[in-house]
């Protein structure tokens, strides 16, 4: 049996909840693994100056698997006033640890399941005629993770020289008469060679796992070079994968077509910024952040983390109620991607059975509002839920 070394990264908040529950089903299945836990978060800013140590990239480094919980991140002048008295007026300056971890090791795919659990009372509805219907959502997006609106290059006041490079483009005229600390630029980046990646990730992705369509989501008719760059890859692409078919959205009809029609899509590939939006979205349809899990894949290394955040007002309560599946279902992905797909079907075949039953509920699943009372008013804690779903293994 192979063994695994995980580098495990609760973060702070509910991170810090949820880890050990997605570890207790992991054991629970037969993954056999070693955890070496790594620092990362809010309370390593405050006492170093530096939410993601340098440690914890090496570990990373020599163990190439991660498994991540949540973050907090606070705006920049609650960031100075938190850090340590002797650290400040030293140049620390907060960057979100999770971006941060994106761009080191490159981890241009960003892979955001959303599938529908039958039982789900968070499954999107749809009116029919006199009734409704309960459409099927089955849709991985693939999001460009490194690029495009994220890659941070961008100004307020910008520089001279950047403004007279700008100006060379006869669409600056527009702006000629702004004086520059008025203006604010955000660079869109995209790369012919990051496109090409996310896009024959997506084909591969499709043609393994059965899904017949492609959908590039962009916005071409107005976005020309960026948007198009990807368009060109996804066409190029597609010639080696002549029984997927290629599908091109734009983002806005997309987030029409999303309540619309949201079983007719399969793979889906955004850059970043897009693929944010329409994951957010079709998570939406599928239960929301208690089921949102995601994977961050470069060439040496992957990180699989919930898509939520570190929801601080739930990590203080006596008994945590926070949904465990998100979290649950990213360890999934890691066992995908670690060949042990066997595995992880056991663990979500468990967890659709658990939510097919409609016996343990979290309070999200039951609508309620996230207060310590729910447990009294019949929803299960996340311990309950993780028993449930372990009972079931
Ligand atoms: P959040 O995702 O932490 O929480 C938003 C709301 O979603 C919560 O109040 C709760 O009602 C619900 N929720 C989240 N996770 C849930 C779960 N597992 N089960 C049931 N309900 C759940 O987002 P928020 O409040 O905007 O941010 C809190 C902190 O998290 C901030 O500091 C933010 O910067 C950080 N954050 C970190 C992320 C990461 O680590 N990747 C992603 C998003 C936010
Ligand atoms: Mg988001």
């Amino acid at each position: 049996m192979s063994q695994h070394t995980i580098v495990t990264m609760p973060g702070d908040g509910i991170g810090k909840i949820v880890l050990p529950e997605a570890l207790r089903v992991l054991d629970e299945v037969g993954f056999r693994a070693e955890y070496v836990h790594a620092d990362i978060g809010w309370e390593f800013w405050c006492r170093e100056g530096n939410a993601l140590p340098r440690r914890t990239l090496d570990l990373l480094t020599e163990h190439r698997v991660g498994l991540f919980g949540a973050i907090t991140s606070k705006p920049k002048e609650e960031a100075a006033a938190e850090l340590a008295p002797e650290l400040r007026g030293k140049g620390h300056v907060y960057y979100s640890p999770i971006v941060g971890l994106r761009q080191h090791f490159d981890l241009q795919l960003c892979i955001r399941p959303c599938r529908t659990f039958p039982g789900n009372p968070l499954n999107f509805i749809r009116r029919r005629g006199e009734g409704f219907e309960e459409p099927e959502v089955d849709v991985v997006i693939f999001r460009q993770n490194t690029q495009g609106l994220y890659s941070g290059v961008e100004w307020t006041n910008p520089p001279d020289e950047v403004r007279r490079a700008l100006e060379t483009h006869p669409k600056m005229a527009a702006y000629r008469d702004v004086p520059s600390e008025d203006l604010a630029v955000s660079c869109r980046i995209f790369t012919r060679d990051a496109c090409l990646t996310i896009c024959r990730a997506a084909f591969e992705y499709a043609e393994k796992h059965g899904y017949r369509s492609v959908t590039i989501c962009e916005k071409p008719n107005v976005i020309r070079e960026t948007s198009g760059m990807m368009g060109a890859a996804a066409r190029e692409v597609k010639a080696d994968h002549p029984d997927i078919d290629l599908w091109f959205t734009n983002i806005d009809a997309q987030m029409m077509w999303l309540t619309k029609n949201p079983e007719d899509y399969g793979v889906m590939v955004a850059g970043n910024m897009f693929g944010d939006i329409i994951s957010d979205g079709f998570a939406g349809l599928t239960g929301g952040l208690g089921f949102a899990c995601s994977a961050n894949v470069g060439r040496d290394c992957a990180v699989f983390e919930p898509t939520h955040g570190s929801a601080p007002k739930y990590a203080s309560y006596a008994t945590s109620i926070v949904n465990p599946i998100a979290m649950i279902l990213s360890a999934c992905l890691m066992l995908d991607h670690l060949d042990e797909s066997d595995k992880a079907a056991a663990v979500r075949k468990a967890i659709a059975e658990v939510i097919a039953e409609g016996k343990v509920r979290t309070y999200d699943m039951m609508k309620m509002t996230g207060r310590p009372d729910v447990l009294e008013r019949g929803a299960a804690s996340t311990k309950q839920m993780t028993d449930a779903i372990i009972e079931r293994l």
